[in-house]
Parts: C-alpha cells; sequence; structure tokens
C-alpha cells in the first residue's frame, strides 16, 4: 500500500485532515436494501470534519479541494467500524486457575456456587487499583482497536459496590479518552450477589436500585443498564425491580437472559422495553415473540457457548422468522469469554451458531449501533455518519467471517483520523 501514514499510530500524534479521500477501494456499506454488504464495488469515501460526506461509485466522486488528502487503498475493502457491543473488558485478575477446572469436569455453575467465578474476579476488581485496571483494560481495548473495533460497550459488574462499580465505570470513560475509541457504558451492579449481603438478596437489590444507579447517574458515568438473570445470579423479580429503577433514571436497559437456562428472560426484556437481550441460548419461542413485538435486538455471544463449551444453539431461526434484529459481540470478559479478536468472533457465529457471514457482520457494525442505541451515527457507511471505518486486506467481505481470525485490518479510520495504515 502506498498510502501515507497520518496521524500516525497513536491519537495525540496529530488532529484528523479536515477533508480525506479515500479511494480505489471496495465498499461493504451494511446499508440495507440492495445486497447482502450494501456493496459498491470501484467505490470511494469523502471524508469530512469527522464525518462521511459522500460515498459511492469513484468515477461520481465529486471534485474534492485540491489539498485535500487521499488515500489509495489498492482495491482493499472498506466496511464501517466494528462495533464490540457486549464487554465486560475492565476488570482485576484472570481465572485461568478456572479454566483449568473446568477442563478437569467442574461446571460454571459448581464454580460459581463454591464462592469463584463472577465473586473470584469481583474479589481481584476490588483489590485492584485504578491505575492497574486503566492499564490491563487500555491493553484488552487496544487489541479489539487494532482489529478494527472503533465503538466498544463495557460493563461494570466486578465491583458489586457503590465504589468499585463507580471506579469500573471511570476506568472505562477514561479508556476512551485514551484509545480514541467510543466507549459506552453500562452499570451492571446486578451481577451477582456480594458475599456481604449472603442472605439478603433484598437489601442488595435495593442497593443497586437507590444508591448505585442514582450515584452512577449523579457521577454521568452510565448509558445503560443491565442484569443477569439466572439461577446462579437473579430472578426475573428482582431483575424487573433493577429494570424500573434504571427506567425511572431514564436510563436504558439490556439483559443478560436465558444464557444457561430459560427464565423467561427474554419475555422479562422486551416487557420492559429493553435495547437488547444477550445470549438467548435457552429462548423459547414466547420470548422470541415478544422480543419482536418490543423491537429488542439479540446479541448472540458465540464466544461465551464456546469457552463454556456449551452447544446448545439460540433460536436463530425464529429471531429471522420473527424479525428480530441479531447483533453479535465478544462478550469479552475473564470468567466465560476470554476472547479478544472480534474478527475471531465473526467466524464463531457462522460456525456455532450458523449465521451467514453477512449477518455476522451486519451483526457487529449495523444492529450492534442499534443495540447501543447509536444507529444514527455509527454502522453503516452512509453520509452524515460519524467517519468510522475499517479497511481490510481481503477480496470478498465473506472473507472475515471465514478466516478464523486471520483477516488483516490494514487500517482504521476513527472520526475521519486514520490510525494505522499497513504499507
Ligand atoms: O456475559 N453471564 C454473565 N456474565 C458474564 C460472565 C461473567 C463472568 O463469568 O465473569 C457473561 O458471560
Ligand atoms: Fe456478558
Amino acid at each position: 500500500m502506498t498510502g501515507r501514514v497520518f496521524p500516525g499510530d497513536s491519537e495525540e500524534a496529530g488532529s484528523p485532515p479536515a477533508t480525506l479521500v479515500l479511494r480505489n477501494a471496495h465498499l461493504a456499506t451494511m446499508v440495507p436494501g440492495g445486497d447482502a454488504y450494501g456493496t459498491v464495488r470501484d467505490g470511494a469515501l469523502l471524508l469530512q470534519d469527522g464525518r462521511i460526506a459522500w460515498v459511492g461509485p469513484e468515477r461520481d466522486l465529486p471534485p474534492a479541494e485540491p489539498d485535500a488528502d487521499v488515500l489509495d487503498l489498492h482495491g482493499r475493502w472498506v466496511t464501517p467500524g466494528l462495533v464490540d457491543c457486549h464487554t465486560h473488558l475492565v476488570f482485576g485478575g484472570d481465572r485461568s486457575g478456572e479454566f483449568e477446572l473446568r477442563l478437569q469436569g467442574a461446571t460454571y455453575e459448581e464454580i460459581a456456587r463454591a464462592g469463584g467465578g463472577i465473586l473470584s474476579t469481583v474479589r481481584a476488581t476490588r483489590a485492584a487499583r485504578e491505575d492497574d485496571l486503566l492499564a490491563s483494560g487500555r491493553a484488552r481495548l487496544e487489541l479489539l482497536a487494532r482489529r478494527g473495533v472503533t465503538t466498544v460497550e463495557i460493563k461494570s459488574g466486578y465491583g458489586l459496590d457503590v465504589d468499585t462499580e463507580l471506579r469500573m465505570l471511570r476506568v472505562a470513560r477514561a479508556l476512551g479518552g485514551q484509545t480514541g475509541v467510543r466507549v459506552q457504558t453500562t452499570l451492571l451492579g446486578a451481577h451477582a450477589l456480594p458475599p456481604e449481603y449472603e442472605g439478603d438478596r433484598a437489601g442488595y437489590v435495593r442497593l443497586v436500585c437507590d444508591e448505585m444507579i442514582p450515584a452512577a447517574v449523579q457521577a454521568g458515568l452510565a448509558d445503560a443498564v443491565d442484569a443477569f438473570c439466572e439461577e446462579i445470579a437473579f430472578t426475573p423479580e428482582e431483575c424487573g425491580r433493577v429494570f424500573d429503577a434504571a427506567t425511572a433514571h431514564g436510563l436504558p436497559v439490556r439483559l443478560h437472559a436465558d444464557q444457561r437456562t430459560d427464565q423467561g428472560g427474554a419475555a422479562l426484556a422486551a416487557r420492559h422495553g429493553a435495547r437488547s437481550a444477550d445470549h438467548l441460548e435457552h429462548a423459547g419461542e414466547a420470548g422470541v415473540r415478544a422480543m419482536a413485538a418490543a423491537g429488542t435486538i439479540a446479541v448472540l455471544l458465540p464466544g461465551a457457548a464456546h469457552f463454556l463449551r456449551d452447544d446448545t444453539v439460540p433460536p436463530v431461526a425464529a429471531f429471522r422468522t420473527h424479525g428480530v434484529p441479531l447483533a453479535v459481540a465478544t462478550d469479552l470478559n475473564p470468567g466465560s469469554s476470554p476472547l479478544l479478536d472480534p474478527v475471531l468472533t465473526l467466524s464463531l457465529a457462522c460456525l456455532l451458531f450458523r449465521l451467514t457471514p453477512e449477518e455476522a457482520l451486519s451483526g457487529m457494525t449495523r444492529v450492534a449501533a442499534q443495540a447501543l442505541g447509536l444507529e444514527a451515527e455509527i454502522g453503516t457507511l452512509e453520509p452524515g455518519k460519524l467517519a468510522d471505518l475499517a479497511v481490510w486486506d481481503v477480496d470478498h467481505p465473506a472473507e472475515l467471517a471465514y478466516w478464523m481470525g486471520g483477516a488483516t485490518c490494514a487500517a482504521v479510520v476513527r472520526g475521519g483520523g486514520v490510525l494505522t495504515v499497513r504499507e
């Protein structure tokens, strides 16, 4: 590639050019209505002041100002920047010991009930300094960013007390500033019952509703609220109370639903008008219908199914039949999905959940943006949207899912600035 490198590898290296033309490229715009990928062959993009000003076939490219920067992409493919809409990437420690125990036969639930699982990461996160959380989170986020991610959602949920939950959310926000990746934060106070509330479930749910949510809102640290509805976590009724509190504070809600057992989580999420219900391996037909009626998006997390060696497949055919949009995310976390590669995630979505490569890619671009309520700003290559895009060394966009984590990201553009370009 003969393209120039600007502003360089880091955000501090310079401000994006006012006008940038990307030419000699094929575009997977992911705009619905055309072919599967919204393809524009032999296309070009005009980026102005951090937004997409024009997209189309290069022969129709309007004349740019003479001093505009021009990047020749030599026939590479451009997609919208990837949107990883479900992660838990801020945490202390790791759970490799539990991985070994599970390989010897222990189940995720047995480990959780014995005080390990989420609670072991809670102990490590409470003990971690804010700087250490920032450094380890940054290392993980940079791996995602190098593989094309321009927007990420990050949940709390390993603090389970007001101070540590807020610290996690602060770290998540700071990561956005440090890396330039757009960060959306989600308060997941209802992730597990902390040991100090053993025997007082109602007391902990009150803490989440009456203290954690208001404190996060007051500090401007949460863009949404999530809960874990599961036998080893919270009941539908408890999650409903958390959702009522979130809604009263004007925050959108999402749910870890029907991952390990059918708890009626999909229907619960729909009843509360949730933006998304996530996991859903065990969701039933009634839940799917309810999600369709409510416009709740299904976020599929094949990394967790794979890592927990659960071969239950979410009801993908029913989601298609009823028109529930499918998003795909890494679920990057230390316990059930230590998956640091969004491109491999596309592959897993196809192989384990039988999505088509196009569904997987739209799931990590257009539909993921919808799950975050950001569809007006990101997720497709369309005039007016933010200039967030990824350039790939492939001959066809299906290769993103075909190579198992191998498709190379040649460049990432965020807000109009080119962050990495391989020669
Ligand atoms: O999305 N399901 C609940 N929460 C995480 C896992 C958390 C953990 O095990 O640390 C998930 O799979
Ligand atoms: Fe999760």
